[in-house]
C-alpha cells in the first residue's frame, strides 16, 4: 500500500493536446494540495500522459514506468494517464503491478479521488467518456506560458483507416464558445501572447452554428493577445471562412499545419482520407490566395499497406508541389483493431526505413529552401525561452520558425528583429532599433 503523496511529477508524450492535459492535470493537483516536485528529485507520485498513436509510443509507456523503480527498490505512486490508458485500460494493470491507477483523457478531473482510493490500496480504472465535459470540473487557468495552448475540441470522426484516435479520444466534441473565450481572457491574464486552438480536428470546432472562423474573430478581440494559431486541421474541414480568416484576421499567424499523409490517391482512398491530391492542392492555394506567405507543414506516413514505389514518388512530388515549409513524417504502424491493420500488402520494415530516409532528406531540402526564403525580412519574434549561449533567447517568427536572438528580453516580449541567417531547423535574428535615425 502507498501513503499518500505529497510531490508530483507529471510526464507527457505525444501531441500537443496531451501537453494541454498535462498542464491541467497540474493545476488540479496543486489545488489538491500536492506539490511539484522540483528538478531532480523523486516524486511521491508520477502521472505518466501516454500517447499511442504509433507502436513505439505505446510501448515506451510500459517501459517508462519500469524505469521509475529506484536503486533501493521502492517505487513512487504511478498514475497511467492519456491515450494508452484509454485504449489498455485494466488491461494496463495486468500488465504492469507498479501500476496503481489508470484514467483516461476524459476523466483526469477525477484524479484526487483517484488518488485517495489508490492511498487506501485499490487501484481505480477511469477510463470514461462522460457527457459531462471534464472541462467544468477543472480549477481556472491562472499562470500561462507566453504561447499557451488551448483545447477546444477533441475527437475524431474522420476515421482514417491506420488511426487510433477515433477509439482513443472518442467522437467530435466541440467546447461552448463562451467557456474557450473565458478561459483565452484568463490566460491572456496568466501571461500568454499568443494562443494554440487545439483539436484532433480543430478545424471542425463548431458550436451554436457557428464555426472556428467566428471563433477566431472572437479570440482576435482579446486585448493583450497577439497572436492565435489552431492544429490540427483535416483537409476536408478547410472551409471557406476559415481560409477567408487567414487574410482578413490580423493576429491569425500566417502559419497552417494541413496533413496530407500521401501523395498518392490510390493511397489516400485506401487511408479513407476523404481528400485527393488534387482538392489538397486546390486548398492549399486557396489559402495562399488569401494570405501570400503563409507556411505550411504537413505530416506524412510512408509504408501504408499496398503503397508502391510508384506511390512514394507520388508523395515525394507532393512535397516540392506545396513546398512545405515543415513536415514530420512517420513510418506507418499497424494499430490495433483499425482496418488497415488487417489490410493484405503490409510493407516490409527496410522498404520503410528507406522510403523514410529519402523523404525525410526531400523534406529537409524543402525546410532549408524556405527558411533561406525568409532571411532579410523584417518581422517580429515572440520570446519564449533562453537559449543555449548566455545572453541568447530564443522565440518564433509569425512562421513558426524558431528564432535566436542576442537580447537580454525575458519570455513574453515581442521583438523587432530581421531575420539574418538560415539554419534546416532554426534562424538567426538581429535586433531592429525601432528608432534608430
Ligand atoms: N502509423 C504511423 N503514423 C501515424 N499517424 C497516425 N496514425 C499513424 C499510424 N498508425 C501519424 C499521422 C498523423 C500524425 C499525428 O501521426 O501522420 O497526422
Ligand atoms: Fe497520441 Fe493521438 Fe493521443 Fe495525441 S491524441 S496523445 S497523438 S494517440
Amino acid at each position: 500500500m502507498q501513503s499518500t503523496p505529497k510531490t508530483f511529477r507529471i510526464k507527457s508524450f505525444g501531441c500537443q493536446m496531451n501537453v494541454y492535459d498535462g498542464e491541467r492535470i497540474s493545476e488540479l493537483l496543486s489545488d489538491t494540495g500536492l506539490e511539484a516536485a522540483a528538478d531532480g528529485e523523486d516524486a511521491d507520485l508520477v502521472v505518466l500522459n501516454t500517447c499511442h498513436i504509433r507502436e513505439k509510443a505505446a510501448e515506451k509507456a510500459y517501459s517508462d514506468v519500469g524505469r521509475l523503480k529506484r536503486e533501493d527498490g521502492s517505487r513512487p505512486m504511478i498514475a497511467l494517464a492519456g491515450c494508452v490508458a484509454q485504449a489498455e485500460g485494466a488491461e494496463a494493470k495486468r500488465r504492469s503491478p507498479m501500476i496503481d491507477m489508470v484514467v483516461g483523457p476524459q476523466a483526469y478531473h477525477r484524479l484526487p479521488e483517484m488518488l485517495a482510493q489508490a492511498s487506501r490500496g485499490a487501484r481505480p480504472v477511469d477510463t470514461d467518456m462522460p457527457a459531462i465535459s471534464k472541462f467544468e470540473a477543472l480549477p481556472k487557468r491562472r499562470r500561462a506560458n507566453p504561447s499557451a495552448f488551448l483545447t477546444v475540441q477533441e475527437g475524431c470522426d474522420k476515421f482514417c483507416t491506420y488511426c487510433v484516435v477515433p477509439y482513443t479520444r472518442g467522437a467530435e466534441v466541440s467546447r461552448p464558445r463562451a467557456d474557450i473565450v473565458a478561459e483565452a481572457r484568463a490566460l491572456v491574464g496568466g501571461g500568454a501572447r499568443e494562443i494554440v486552438l487545439l483539436g484532433q480536428n480543430v478545424n471542425a470546432w463548431k458550436h451554436d452554428g457557428r464555426g472556428l472562423a467566428d471563433l477566431i474573430r472572437d479570440i482576435a478581440g482579446i486585448d493583450g493577445l497577439e497572436r492565435i494559431r489552431y492544429t490540427t486541421s483535416h483537409p476536408a474541414d478547410m472551409g471557406d471562412a476559415l481560409i477567408a480568416a487567414h487574410g482578413e484576421v490580423e493576429k491569425l499567424m500566417p502559419y497552417l499545419h494541413l496533413p496530407v499523409q500521401s501523395g498518392s490517391d490510390s493511397i489516400l482512398k485506401a487511408m479513407n482520407r476523404s481528400h485527393s491530391v488534387e482538392s489538397y492542392l486546390s486548398t492549399i492555394e486557396k489559402v495562399r490566395d488569401a494570405r501570400a506567405d503563409v507556411a505550411i507543414s504537413g505530416d506524412f506516413i510512408v509504408g501504408f499497406p499496398g503503397e508502391s514505389e510508384e506511390d512514394f514518388q507520388a508523395t515525394l512530388r507532393i512535397v516540392d508541389a506545396v513546398g512545405y515549409a515543415c513536415a514530420y513524417s512517420f513510418k506507418y504502424s499497424a494499430r490495433p483493431g483499425t482496418p488497415a491493420a488487417v489490410m493484405e500488402d503490409q510493407i516490409a520494415p527496410e522498404v520503410m526505413d528507406d522510403r523514410l530516409q529519402r523523404l525525410q532528406a526531400r523534406i529537409a531540402e524543402r525546410q532549408l529552401a524556405f527558411n533561406r526564403s525568409t532571411v532579410g525580412r523584417d518581422t517580429q519574434v515572440l520570446i519564449e525561452r533562453s537559449g543555449r549561449r548566455p545572453g541568447q533567447m530564443i522565440g518564433r517568427s509569425p512562421w513558426l520558425q524558431s528564432v535566436h536572438v542576442e537580447t537580454g528580453a525575458e519570455p513574453g516580449t515581442m521583438l523587432d528583429v530581421t531575420l539574418t541567417a538560415a539554419g534546416p531547423n532554426s534562424m538567426t535574428g538581429a535586433l531592429r532599433q525601432k528608432d534608430a535615425a
